[in-house]
């Protein structure tokens, strides 16, 4: 299973807007990706200015998306994410693949890699999926990484201190470069697998594998110790350096702020394989794409987590406006006053960038931003719902947060209706209707 294979199911669906105007990798492209954000289309630039390949953007930009690509409705796509989680599969490794129709030398200027935003420090790849296999050989592990456009033959890489960096780490410490390989143009179900929080040891290509119902496979790299999808369309092969770094920015973060500089390695990419007619695949930093990406993840962890403190749970939102990684709304059955400052707490524990969440009840739509102010409005006294906790770890991609401890204030709005109140007090009125005004009011509204 590939991204073309994506493609051409969006293409049957008209959910692909196909761009002619010859567009600029610098902020034109970029731009347009913006405009089409938030339940916009896939777009496929098909003349990028300077460059003979083209440019697809907002893959999995919406949920319907994701679920159309992962083959699977929006009530069973967390069981198929947690199914994945515990039951990996490894891929078959193959010896060939589209991936490896060219294998060439590494020239990073042939690339139409974007530039996002003004203050950004230049071109920037946002899409990759990094291999990478522990020195010892005991650990693989694949991460979502932005990569910073250095010269011909060198990135910087943003390592947050995980799974990645604890690889590179160790390969520090026996004195070598960590062989990679930077994979683009996947499947999103890739994407999905790689941003997933799996212990460590756990490989991502294997949840891939099991999200792809075994349609993932593998090939080894030509320059490097590394295997990559045997059906990408580009795949950078590199060694982050044991002891090369630079300052890695400006850069734009899922918040859509600027991220603070600091000293990040860099890898020497040392060649590289493609399809012959590679797309380039562009992510659109702080768009919709990577708050999905980034946050659906963290929602199945946060519904497990509240479903071991109350009966049920009826839906999680990592809402857009919160970047997808700071907000939540969580909406379930409560048996008991006091249940809703629980599932705050336990939501709090299973994603520890969380600085908001708000609990509601199962009539509130925790995708309406509207219904979870009115349920704010009618159903939260702050003097007994909100829960506030000072000097806790939080996210350091936020700018009112310490970024550099991550020290943060968070908070937690139980609006939840009070059971000791009268039920009625809090009933959303209704109008009484029937088969002929509503079709009426259908007409009315499709005008
Ligand atoms: C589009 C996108 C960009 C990301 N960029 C980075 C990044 O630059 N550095 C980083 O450490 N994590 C980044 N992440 C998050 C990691 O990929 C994610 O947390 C992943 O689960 C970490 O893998 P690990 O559990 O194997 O450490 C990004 C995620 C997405 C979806």
């Amino acid at each position: 299973m590939s991204l073309r294979d994506l493609l051409g199911l969006m293409e049957k669906r008209k959910e692909v807007l196909h761009v002619k105007d010859p567009l600029s990798t610098s902020f034109e492209i970029p731009f347009v990706m913006k405009k089409f954000d938030k339940e916009g289309p896939v777009l496929l630039f098909e003349k990028v200015k300077g460059f003979d390949v083209k440019v697809v953007a907002n893959v999995f930009g919406t949920r319907r998306r994701i679920c159309a690509g992962l083959g699977v409705d929006q009530e069973r796509l967390y069981q198929r994410l947690t199914e994945a989680w515990a039951s990996p599969m490894k891929p078959k490794i193959v010896s060939d693949g589209p991936a490896k129709e060219v294998v060439e030398k590494v020239d990073l200027s042939k690339f139409p890699f974007l530039t996002h935003f003004e203050r950004d420090a230049g071109p920037y790849i946002t899409s990759a999926v990094v291999y990478a296999k522990s020195v010892d050989g005991k650990v693989d592990n694949v991460s979502v990484h932005r990569l910073q456009v250095l010269d011909r033959n060198h990135l910087a890489i943003r390592l947050v201190p995980r799974h990645l960096f604890k690889l590179w780490r160790m390969a520090k410490k026996a004195g070598k470069n960590l062989d990679v390989s930077m994979s683009l143009g996947v499947h999103p179900a890739v994407l999905l697998a790689a941003s997933s929080p799996v212990a460590f040891g756990a490989c991502e290509f294997d949840v891939a594998n099991a999200l792809m119902r075994n349609g993932l496979r593998l090939v080894e790299c030509e320059h490097v110790n590394a295997c990559a999808p045997a059906e990408a369309e580009l795949v950078l092969e590199g060694r982050i350096s044991a002891s090369k770094e630079v300052v890695e920015g400006p850069f734009v973060d899922v918040t859509g702020t600027y991220d603070v500089q600091r000293s990040q390695p860099v890898v020497n990419v040392v060649g590289v394989i493609r399809r012959r007619d590679y797309v380039y695949e562009g992510l659109l930093p702080s768009g919709a794409e990577h708050r999905l990406l980034m946050g659906l993840p963290h929602e199945v962890l946060i519904w497990e987590s509240v479903a071991k403190v109350v009966p049920k749970v009826c839906a999680v939102n990592l809402s857009l406006g919160g970047s997808g990684w700071l907000h939540a709304v969580i909406s379930v059955e409560k048996q008991v006053d006091g249940d809703g400052k629980n599932v705050l707490l336990a939501a709090f524990a299973a994603h520890p960038s969380l600085k908001h969440a708000v609990v509601v009840d199962p009539d509130i739509d925790v995708f309406d931003p509207c219904d979870v102010e009115w349920a704010i409005a009618t159903r939260f006294q702050a003097g007994e719902d909100l829960i506030v906790v000072k000097n806790v770890r939080g996210s350091t991609l936020d700018s009112s947060a310490d970024q550099e401890t991550g020290l943060t204030t968070k908070m937690g709005i139980d609006a939840t209706r009070p059971l000791t109140k009268p039920e009625e007090k809090f009933e959303r009125a209704k109008i009484p209707t029937g088969k002929s005004i509503e079709t009426v009011a259908r007409r009315l509204h499709s005008l």
